[in-house]
């Protein structure tokens, strides 16, 4: 018989709102729990997805038409879904992805123009599988633009379209969370990381029961 699913929780928000080190807190905490997680990230979180990222995070912000984005984007999710996401909740391990398909859904459907539409049916055809936990980490889009910057990853393309853009992305994220409550918890990324991190332990720690 099969074992028991583990359980899927996504990390989302604006740049540089913390969501990577939390992710991480979540996943070693649940090891400490005597679980297994799997901690990964998109866009990668597979050997091809990865090769996909560098297209994605690297040059300049008008690479890419949103549309392209779109399709980008979600290649290399159905290659994170098949080759790391699955496999591991099927074995019964939790998987903590800093990010996953809510991004495209407000990074590319809410931000250039209205293309959730398309973000939508693609992820219908293509994805069709939803985290059974979302945290959405909520900050000032100044103070986490500034921080994203200032890591000087080389990763910046998306930080590079500017203050307007992360405060659109804001909402976006915000919107969201209302419309999907039953999966969605947006959690006050203001104040300090500790904080921040038993906030998430307590309702990862509903879930699990
Ligand atoms: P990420 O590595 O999470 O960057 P950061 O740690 O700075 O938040 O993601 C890279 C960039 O890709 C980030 O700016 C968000 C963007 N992105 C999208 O636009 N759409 C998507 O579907 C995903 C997964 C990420």
């Amino acid at each position: 018989m099969a074992e028991t699913k583990g359980l899927f929780i996504s990390f989302e928000g604006i740049d540089g709102s913390g969501k990577s080190t939390q992710a991480r807190r979540l996943a070693d905490w649940l090891l400490d729990q005597g679980r297994d997680p799997v901690l990964t990230r998109e866009p990668g979180g597979a050997p091809g997805a990865e090769e996909i990222r560098r297209l994605l995070v690297e040059g300049e912000p008008e690479r890419w038409s949103p549309e392209t984005e779109i399709l980008l984007f979600t290649a290399a999710r159905r290659d994170h879904l098949e080759r790391t996401i699955r496999p591991a909740l099927e074995a019964g391990r939790d998987v903590v992805t800093d990010r996953f398909a809510d991004s495209t859904r407000v990074y590319q459907g809410a931000t250039r123009g209205d293309l959730r539409g398309l973000v939508d049916q693609i992820h219908d055809s293509a994805i069709d599988v939803e985290p059974d936990l979302t945290l959405i980490l909520d900050m000032d889009p100044a103070i986490a633009l500034q921080r994203g910057l200032a890591r000087q990853s080389g990763e910046d393309r998306f930080e590079e379209f500017g203050l307007p853009f992360q405060q659109k992305l804001r909402s976006g994220f915000l919107d969201l969370a209302s419309d999907q409550p039953d999966r969605c918890v947006v959690i006050d990324a203001n104040t300090d990381a500790d904080a921040i991190a038993s906030a998430i332990r307590d309702l990862v720690a509903g879930k699990l029961g």
